[in-house]
Parts: structure tokens; sequence; C-alpha cells
């Protein structure tokens, strides 16, 4: 049995990568993370409807990755109902902030959020068992944007979680001062774009701690979900207009992480399951990056 844990999993991409999860492998099992227990419950019922196997396959975890406390308590329940069996996979979906200004708050979420569910689960995902940490290609696009010496920095293989906790806390020492941003060689100091890039080096630190495991990071591209709702909007035009995909479509390489064949730990993918470079875009359908 394959049990996986989705965190962020009560809709949009978290969902949909838990529906072909259930979908496309029998021996599987979703444990759904919401941090919300009616949305999540609603989640659950609806993933549950289609076929009668699935009803045993997917239960519902209250986890809110913002907090130290909800976290250490699905832990455990997580723990209670695997009764000593390991987890498979943990997909770090959960995430907030297109658009957004609040540092701390984003990266409480897309990044703190990671290392803290991270260092709670490791410890349950048995041996050669699969990490998928969801994260954009606003990262790379971020990199692409700041000095050499923050570009070494956000691909150095050897970036410990120190380093990043280091970061992410200067950045929100600086607050909404662009200028004291670009001084800095960090761009624009975009929330999300920080924390994104944050959260792919965090994947390199994860990786490398972590040899038993396959860890690995994706962008599930462009894709019309309520994150990104508020830019379909103001644009006026419609997701498929704007080249917007749909969830399913953006669970394409969480699922090639999940059970495919990845080169080997600690890289980035684009949204076309193919291996993508941390300091700049790499599109879908271009040839792949080579390297560390
Ligand atoms: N859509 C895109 O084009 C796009 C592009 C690149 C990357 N991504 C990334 O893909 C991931 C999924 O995004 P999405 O587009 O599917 O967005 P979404 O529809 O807004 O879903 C986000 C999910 O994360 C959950 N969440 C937010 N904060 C949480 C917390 N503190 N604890 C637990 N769950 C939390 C939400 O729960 P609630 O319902 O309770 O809010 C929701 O289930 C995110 O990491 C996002 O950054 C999306």
């Amino acid at each position: 049995m394959k049990r996986i844990l989705v965190t962020g999993a009560n809709k949009g991409i978290g969902y949909a990568i838990a529906e072909r999860v259930l979908e496309e492998t029998d021996d599987s099992f979703v444990f759904l993370g919401a941090r919300d227990a009616d949305r999540g419950g609603a989640a659950v019922k609806s993933l549950r409807q289609p076929a009668q196997d699935r009803a045993d396959r997917v239960h519902l975890v209250e986890l809110d990755v913002a907090s130290d406390a909800s976290v250490a308590r699905a832990a455990e329940d997580v723990s209670r109902a695997c009764a000593g069996e390991p987890l498979y996979g943990l997909v770090n979906n959960a995430g907030i902030g297109f658009g957004s200004s609040d540092l701390a708050e984003v990266f409480n979420v897309n990044t703190r959020g990671i290392q803290r569910v991270c260092q709670a689960f490791l410890p349950l995902v048995g041996d050669g068992g699969r990490v998928v940490n969801i994260t954009s290609a606003s990262g790379p696009n971020f990199v692409a944007t700041c000095s050499a010496e923050r570009q070494a920095f956000f691909t150095n293989p050897e970036v410990t979680w120190a380093e990043i906790d280091a970061l992410l806390t200067e950045c929100e020492g600086i607050g909404g001062d662009k200028d004291a941003f670009a001084a800095r060689g960090l761009g624009d100091g975009s929330a999300y774009g920080l924390s994104k890039a944050c959260a792919n080096a965090l994947t390199l630190h994860l990786a490398r701690e972590n040899p038993r495991l396959t860890i690995n990071v994706c962008t599930p591209g462009f894709i019309a979900t309520d994150l990104t709702q508020g830019y379909v909007t103001d644009s006026g035009r419609s997701p498929s207009d704007l080249g917007m995909k749909t969830p399913r479509e953006g669970a394409d390489s969480a699922i090639f992480l999940l059970f495919g064949e990845p080169e080997g730990s600690g890289h980035y993918y684009g949204s076309d399951a193919k291996r993508s470079p941390l300091d700049r875009y790499r599109a879908p359908g271009t040839p792949p990056f080579i390297g560390d």
C-alpha cells in the first residue's frame, strides 16, 4: 500500500494530485491534508464518490502547515493511522500569496511550512520513499533578477536550512522597501518569488540530509485555481486565453516525481516533468536542464 500525504489538498492542484493518485495507482492511500476540517471533509466526500474502492483509500488529516502545534498533531494522527506501516510519499503542496506583500505570512506557509512538515513527517516515510515539493517558476524567475552572489546562494548544493532561515529573517526585516531589496541584490523582494526560490533551495538541503529518500521539487505550470483567480479577473480574459491549464494538468509533474523515474534527488522540474534550472525560466517543451 502506497500511503501518501498531500498538504493543502482540499482544492486546486493538491486536490487534483490526490484524485490522480487514487485513480492511477490502485494500491494507493491518500491522507488528504486540509487546514479547515469542513473544507477537507467536503473534498474527502467528493473523492470517495466515484468508485466504491476509493471510500477506504482516502482519509482526512487536519493540517495547518503554518502552525507547529497543528503539524505535530497531524503527524501523531497519521502515525496512529499507519499503525507502524510507513508512508510512501509526502507532497508539500499547500501554498499562498501570489501577489501578496506579506513576507512573514507567505514565508511561513510556502517555505517554513515545508521545513516544518518535513521535520515532523520524514521520520514516517519509509526508505526509498518520495517527497515532492510544489513551488513555482516564480522561484527561478526571481533568482534571475538577483545579484551574482545571491544567485550563487540560491543554487548552492551545500546550502543549509539555517542559512535559508537567516535569509528569510533578513527579508522580513527589510519589509516593504523595494529599493533596499534591490540594493542587497534581492530583486524587487517579491514575497511569493522569494518564498519559492527559498523552497527550491530548501529542497537541495532536504535531499542532501535524507539520502534514503528521493526528494524533488516542481512547478505545476500556470494553472487556473483560486490562487490565480485575481490575475484572471484583473486581466479581463479567460484562463484559456491566458494559456492557463487545468489543476489536473498541473498535477503532471508531481505524479511523475511520485511514481516515475526521476534522475535522482534534489532536482527542480518544470511543469512538463523535465529538469529545469534554479536560476532562470525554462519553458515546457524546450530541452531539459543538464547539470547538478
Ligand atoms: N495555480 C498556479 O498557477 C500555480 C503556479 C505555480 C505554483 N503553484 C503552487 O501550487 C500550489 C497549489 O496552489 P493552487 O494553485 O492549487 O492554489 P489554491 O487553489 O489556492 O489551493 C491552495 C491550497 O493550499 C491550502 N493552504 C493554504 N494555506 C495553508 C496552510 N497554512 N496550511 C494548509 N493548507 C493551506 C489551501 O487551503 P484553504 O482552502 O483552506 O485556503 C488550499 O487547499 C501552491 O504551492 C502554489 O504556490 C500554483
